[in-house]
């Protein structure tokens, strides 16, 4: 089978969870598993460690928990792509979201195979957190919450945990006001009225994960007209 196809199978099993949550929300997370870059490159460069004990900050309808379950089904029913690594297998998998309703669809999809609970990522216990994710979030946090986050994290991950996320370039030009209006429009239609995001450029992103204590990698840029993205694996410096 080719690889977009076989992608494209995973991405049904996967988004085949939220069914049970209704139309619109089983189609939205079948088109973001299809065609958004990250949920391929976690499996093609193995970007989730063995036994991680995730927390997933801003983890939304926790579609990084069905994305990896799915993947596990599918390598152990034997149909598995040798473009992908073995996928790792994950001790935990907490996700935190400040949207009740966010963390009811997940939920649904999931049962009682996660930890799921509505919080806000500022104030999210992160013991035990061997991997934490923060995908497309930190900019609805304020400049100052962003930092404070940063440091908890660094603080709370051991010697050899890892921070996944994804941030947005916002150096400016079209593309990065596009990405700003679709990220304001989402936040109306989530019911946030007209709240403020806080962008930054990537150099800016860089410079506060290595002020806080990060030794970050870039993983990979991704862009399309309406956006420009980075994702970056950040290893903690010495405490
Ligand atoms: C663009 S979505 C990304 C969702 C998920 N990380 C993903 O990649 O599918 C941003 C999410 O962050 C959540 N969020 C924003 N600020 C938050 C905060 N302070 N604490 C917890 N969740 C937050 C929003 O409710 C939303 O679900």
């Amino acid at each position: 089978m080719r690889t977009d196809a076989w992608f494209g199978r995973l991405a049904n099993q996967a988004a085949a969870h939220y069914r049970i949550c209704g139309r619109s929300t089983y189609h939205f997370a079948r088109a973001k598993l299809q065609h958004d870059p990250v949920y391929r490159l976690i499996l093609t460069e193995a970007l989730i460690p063995g036994a991680a004990r995730i927390v997933d900050l801003g983890c939304g309808q926790a579609l990084l928990a069905t994305w990896l379950a799915a993947a596990q089904e599918c390598y152990h029913a034997g149909r598995w792509n040798s473009i992908c690594p073995v996928p790792a297998r994950i001790a935990s998998y907490r996700g935190i979201d400040r949207n009740p309703a966010e963390i009811h669809r997940a939920r649904q999809a999931l049962g009682d195979a996660v930890e799921l609970d509505v919080g806000d990522a500022g104030s999210a216990l992160l013991h035990g957190a061997t991997l934490v994710v923060l995908l497309d979030v930190l900019h609805y946090l304020d400049y100052e919450a962003q930092r404070q986050l940063l440091g908890a994290v660094h603080a709370a991950l051991p010697a050899n945990g890892l921070l996944l996320l994804r941030v947005g370039d916002h150096a400016g030009g079209l593309r990065a006001r596009a990405s700003a209006w679709v990220d304001r429009q989402v936040l109306r239609l989530r019911g946030y009225g007209n709240s403020r995001l806080h962008s930054r450029s990537l150099a800016d992103w860089l410079q506060l994960l290595t002020e806080v204590g990060f030794t970050t990698r870039e993983i990979a840029r991704q862009q399309s007209l309406a956006y420009a993205n980075c994702v970056l694996r950040a290893s903690p410096r010495a405490h």
